[in-house]
């Protein structure tokens, strides 16, 4: 199993949709096979067509607000002493999100293929949130899949999201959480795909979405290597490119253009979910060494029983709190290119108010995972050493818990 240099990860699978013959592949219905086929067609073809190109890139300009700032956190760095901690301030994009970068590429893909329907799950509601947006700007009707539980406790998302005229689907199977929305949203479109279009959202499903949402997402790293090489001059010797990983599609668009770089040069760490202190519930397949399982028709790590079912999965992140991971991230593991770790919820929950306090910054509780490996390592490593943590989600979403948690406004 070895990563190849100079093609797109999501591009190193082989004719089955499978990254190192294990991970990914399309497990899909009989029913969907026509679909997928016309969407992979179309996508293979847009994604070279240099005005589909020109359009991508107007829109992540001139409706998401690329690029998005790269700053040093000076007050966190010198509080902490040992590495220089900067941040890519994702959260900056239209909507407080990486999310916006699939949901704009997929709501083109969908007008292209003269669908008039859109549909998409949701953990965080910024997945949501984001095809909303899209879907209005591009004039799409639009049905969001959320769980119950996330319904609760993302209110300032689900309240974008009927703002933008989407339909809210509440999901009350299972944990009634991103597992079930996910679910629920595909068998949705199984019934419905000829005339609706679905997004998934993040870098996991059938092999096709794994693409088109890598494919989005990329945009990140490549603003990031641009602002490297002005800040520094040329690429420092030694980076530590840090993410949180719910399905991975955040640490994917972060690392994409640096994948190929030596690990000693640029480290690549994920950080997943390690729930409360005190349960054994979490949602870190990569870092707990999950099996290899099927989840929303592909294969990779996935959190379950001796029997394979699908275990319960507790984070104080919507957007983390999920049993299973993109492919790509576990050929990267595979492979030893990227490392995993995970946060506890408490870490999250401290390292959101250290970075809130010292920064101008309101990491939602997704990154704030990111950024608590960064303040475990940071006192610890040379001055030389640049911490980079992709700040890709804003706070204002995470108010009810935060008031819950904190106790206060
Ligand atoms: C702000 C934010 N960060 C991270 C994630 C995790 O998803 P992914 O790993 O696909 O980036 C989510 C998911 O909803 C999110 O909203």
């Amino acid at each position: 199993m070895k990563l190849k240099k100079g093609v797109p990860l999501i591009d190193q699978h082989d004719q089955f949709g499978f990254w190192g013959e294990k991970f990914g592949g399309s497990f899909i219905p009989e029913t969907l096979k026509k679909p997928v086929e016309d969407l992979t067609e179309e996508f293979k073809k847009l994604r070279k067509n240099k005005k589909f190109i020109k359009k991508r890139d107007y829109y992540f300009k001139n409706y998401i607000g690329a690029p998005t700032s790269f700053v040093k956190l000076e007050n966190l760095s010198s509080h902490l002493g040992g590495a220089q901690i900067w941040a890519k301030v994702v959260s900056e994009a239209n909507g407080g999100a990486h999310k916006i970068y699939n949901a704009t590429v997929h709501a083109l893909l969908c007008k292209a293929m003269g669908k008039k329907y859109i549909v998409g799950d949701t953990g965080a509601g910024y997945a949501g949130k984001m095809l909303s947006m899209a879907a209005k700007k591009f004039g799409l009707k639009c049905k969001i899949f959320m769980g119950a539980k996330d319904i609760k406790r993302q209110k300032p998302n689900c309240d974008a999201i009927k703002k933008n005229g989407a339909e809210i689907v509440p999901v009350y199977s299972g944990s009634q959480t991103l597992v079930d929305a996910v679910s629920e949203c595909m068998r949705y479109w199984v019934s419905n795909c000829d005339n609706t279009h679905m997004c998934v959202g993040s870098t996991v499903g059938p092999n096709i979405f794994v693409k088109i949402c890598g494919w989005s997402t990329a945009q990140i790293s490549r603003e990031l290597k641009v602002q490297l090489k002005s800040e520094f001059k040329k690429i420092p010797k030694k980076i530590k490119l840090i993410n949180c990983v719910g399905g991975g599609s955040s640490a994917y668009g972060f690392w994409s253009e640096f994948i190929d770089f030596n690990k000693k040069q640029i480290e690549l760490i994920g950080v997943e979910a390690g729930g409360p202190e005190k349960s054994k519930l979490h949602a870190a397949p990569l870092s707990q060494n999950a099996k290899i399982g099927i989840l929303h028709g592909a294969a990779s790590y996935v959190c379950q029983d001796n029997e394979g079912q699908i275990n319960k999965t507790e984070s104080i992140s919507a957007g983390l709190d999920y049993p299973g991971v993109s492919p790509i991230h576990c050929f990267l593991k595979d492979t030893k290119r990227a490392r995993y770790t995970y946060a506890t919820d408490e870490e999250a929950l401290n390292a959101h108010i250290m970075v809130t306090k010292f920064e101008n910054l309101n990491p939602s509780l997704e990154p704030s995972h990111a950024f608590a490996e960064a303040i475990k390592i940071a006192p610890e490593l040379s001055k030389e050493t640049i911490i980079i943590v992709n700040s890709c989600g804003d706070a204002k979403k995470d108010r009810d818990i935060l008031k819950e948690r904190l106790g206060k406004n």
